[in-house]
């Protein structure tokens, strides 16, 4: 396994592989990796020849006041783990690499980034979408894997990639959960073990929240998250739910009947835990 730093030696190799047919897998990540990150680094082994896995603590994507400096960071670890994984390449540049102080261009989305997430951090997705369009430029892969964990993320990456033409498929892989039903997020790292467990009602009140709308047998999605609300009072007391949303996974915009509704249905929550802001979702189709 390869550790590269500079823009220029990556997209060498890139073209590299490119010119001899060899496909390229690539896994965007701000690094202190957890098994969902391995999971994307699983899928990506199985379906190409070359494997390139980024470490990079984007700081465009985080606001004024946001994590950023205490971010969590051990790239030695995350060096073991891919090793382990079978990762070929990390790519692992400095903040001045990627942002020169001549940087005037960003990638601005509309629509699908202004409700959840894009509302609730304005300008994160203008920070993530500028990164992953520079970063495709750099590791020009044939396929580019992301979580399902951070949906909204999901959506406005396949929306890029299409608008902007990139020569390649965006994959949306499963949310891998610790076995209370929490998922895995490297700030879960900022948890105290009771936090982690309390913090599983989280997925308790998402998995409700499918059942009664897979049953039909509440229509008004107020209702809804209404009860996925009760649900996670039931199970926490520090629990603090920023929003809780029930919207169509193509536009993002929110479902209000839900009985007549057909399509993928994602319930989307973002909660904080003392200091800890935690986001997690649930989709599927009705
Ligand atoms: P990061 O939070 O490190 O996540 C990297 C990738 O891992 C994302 O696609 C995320 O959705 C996925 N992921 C995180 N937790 C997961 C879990 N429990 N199960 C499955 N996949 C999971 O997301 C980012 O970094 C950044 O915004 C990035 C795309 C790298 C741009 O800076």
């Amino acid at each position: 396994m390869k550790v590269i730093k500079e823009i220029a030696a990556m997209q060498d190799v890139a073209d590299y592989f490119r010119c001899v047919g060899k496909k390229i897998g690539f896994v965007p990540t701000m690094g202190f990796l957890h098994k969902g990150h391995v999971s994307l680094i699983d899928k990506a082994k199985e379906e190409n020849d070359v494997v390139v896995v980024s470490i990079f603590v984007n700081p465009t994507q985080f606001l004024p006041g946001e994590d950023f400096e205490k971010y969590p960071r051990d790239f030695l670890k995350d060096y073991f783990s891919c090793e382990k994984a079978g990762v070929d390449y990390i790519f692992h540049p400095s903040v001045e690499e990627m942002y020169s102080a001549k940087s005037r261009t960003r990638v601005v989305v509309s629509e699908i980034t202004d409700s959840l997430e894009g509302k609730a951090r304005p300008d994160h997705f203008t920070g993530v979408a500028t990164v992953v369009a520079k970063l495709f430029n750099i590791v020009k892969p044939n396929i580019a894997y992301f979580g399902q964990k951070d949906a909204q993320q999901a959506v406005v990456i396949r929306q890029v990639s299409e608008d902007l033409n990139f020569d390649l498929k965006v994959s949306i892989c499963p949310t891998v959960r610790e076995e209370n039903g929490l998922a895995l997020s490297s700030r879960n790292s900022y948890l105290s073990d009771a936090e982690r467990e309390e913090a599983a009602a989280i997925y308790k009140g998402l998995c409700e929240g499918k059942k009664l709308v897979i049953n039909n047998s509440v229509s008004d999605s107020n209702a809804v998250i209404g009860k996925i609300g009760e649900t996670i009072k039931a199970n926490s007391k520090n629990i603090n739910i920023e929003y809780i949303e029930i919207t169509d996974n193509c536009d993002l915009k929110k479902i209000y009947d839900l009985s007549s509704y057909k399509g993928d249905v994602l319930i989307s929550l973002a909660a904080k835990l003392g200091d800890t802001r935690l986001i997690d979702n649930i989709l599927f189709t009705k």
